[in-house]
């Protein structure tokens, strides 16, 4: 890595947006009191793109200073990332350009070339029309479609000098080409389409492929329903008494057959609604109209230890099931209202969104610490 200092000319001044303002007030209302440097990248962030690309030492005092954090601080993260540009970028683009060995070995060399004669020499200097800079970086995790470049979110990959070329003219007209790999192929398939997994049924929704994963759905209510078949069978006999009551009986294993068929798909509903179970955000919850959640008036049979869920303490735990929260399903299927109801009865403001419980309760829900564990990386309290 380069060596990395801010650039000699500085502005004078540096100040948030109003807009910009609200927003990082709300980035760092996110963290405990006393944690608020936590907030450092994603302000040094919003800064740089409101400044044109870039980080200045103004910019890194204002942001040291609403962190109450020591501007050497601030400037240890800016340097240390190379996200963050020490000096002004092109006007349309900043382009970082791999040179790490899978894209050298590719051509990242010749891309390079196009880099110092379009743009400039040297690196992390401005083209003659202050449109366009460039460096290189190491590898930007899309190896197997280098050569590659990206330039702010957009990457293209799979690149030959002429296409590079042909993005940059695009882009000094104003012009932005389809980001990806610029050789026709998807993704990092082989060129002319996958060669494995082609069927693709496989993808849909209640798969077999989709049983064998979750170990529910589609496919495992089939085998269900086929083993229980022969016991059906046998039944048959004792019930052969007269028409009208076989028709019954008929009508009632269809009856049977119907409600286990209905209780499998609203096992699957359930487990697709918990998987995409997510804590809304503080502002949501600000202005939501409280709503009492589902609460059981005494314990169900199944109460689940709800201090596996970080920030829930034994004390929370009781005062959860006096309100009658007893589960894990109850806090997962929480939305903005709810959570200010319960934030209002429990007088815990903030807590249930900072601590994500909804993500954690619905982990949990699904596969207890083992589901946390994949989740999370690490075990539930
Ligand atoms: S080596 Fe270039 S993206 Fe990984």
């Amino acid at each position: 890595m380069s060596f990395r200092r801010l650039h000699a000319q500085q502005p004078e001044s540096f100040e948030f947006t109003p807009e910009n303002l609200a927003w990082a007030k709300e980035v760092i209302a996110r963290y405990p009191k006393g944690r608020e440097a936590s907030a450092v990248i994603p302000l040094l962030m919003r800064a740089q793109e409101q400044n044109g690309g870039w980080v200045t030492e103004p910019m890194i005092r204002y942001i040291a200073q609403m962190l109450n954090m020591r501007p050497i601080r601030v400037l240890e993260v800016a340097t240390f990332y190379t996200q963050f540009q020490l000096q002004p970028v092109g006007r349309k683009a900043h382009v970082w350009v791999c040179g790490t060995t899978p894209c050298r070995l590719r051509g990242a060399e010749e891309l390079i070339k196009v880099c110092k004669r379009r743009i400039a020499e040297k690196a992390h200097t401005l083209s003659d029309d202050g449109d366009f800079s460039w460096e290189e970086v190491e590898c930007l995790g899309a190896c197997s479609n280098a050569p590659m470049i990206q330039i702010g979110e957009k990457v293209y990959e799979d690149l030959t000098p002429e296409r590079f070329e042909e993005i940059l003219d695009a882009i000094a007209a104003g012009e932005w080409p389809e980001p990806g790999p610029q050789n026709g192929r998807k993704s990092s398939e082989p060129l002319g389409g996958p060669t494995t997994l082609t069927d693709e049924s496989l993808f849909n929704k209640g798969s077999d492929a989709e049983a064998l994963i979750f170990g529910k759905g589609k496919g495992g209510a089939k085998k269900k329903t086929a083993a229980k078949k022969p016991a059906a069978k046998k039944a048959a006999p004792k019930k052969a008494a007269t028409g009208k009551e076989a028709a019954k009986g008929k009508e009632t294993a269809k009856e049977k057959a119907a409600s286990k068929a209905g209780a499998t798909s609203g096992k699957v509903a359930k487990l697709a609604a918990l998987s995409e179970a997510k804590t809304p955000s503080e502002a949501e919850v600000e202005k939501a109209e409280p709503k009492k959640p589902k609460l059981h008036r005494k314990p169900p049979k199944k109460v689940d230890d709800l201090k596996l869920i970080s920030g829930v303490g034994p004390k929370l735990e009781k005062l959860l099931n006096e309100l009658g929260i007893y589960t894990f399903e109850q806090v997962a299927s929480w939305g903005p209202a709810e959570i200010k109801w319960v934030d209002d009865h429990l007088k815990f403001k903030g807590r249930i969104v900072r601590d994500k419980w909804v993500e954690q309760a619905a982990a949990l829900a699904i596969g207890g610490e083992e589901e946390y564990v994949k989740r999370f990386g690490k075990k539930p309290r």
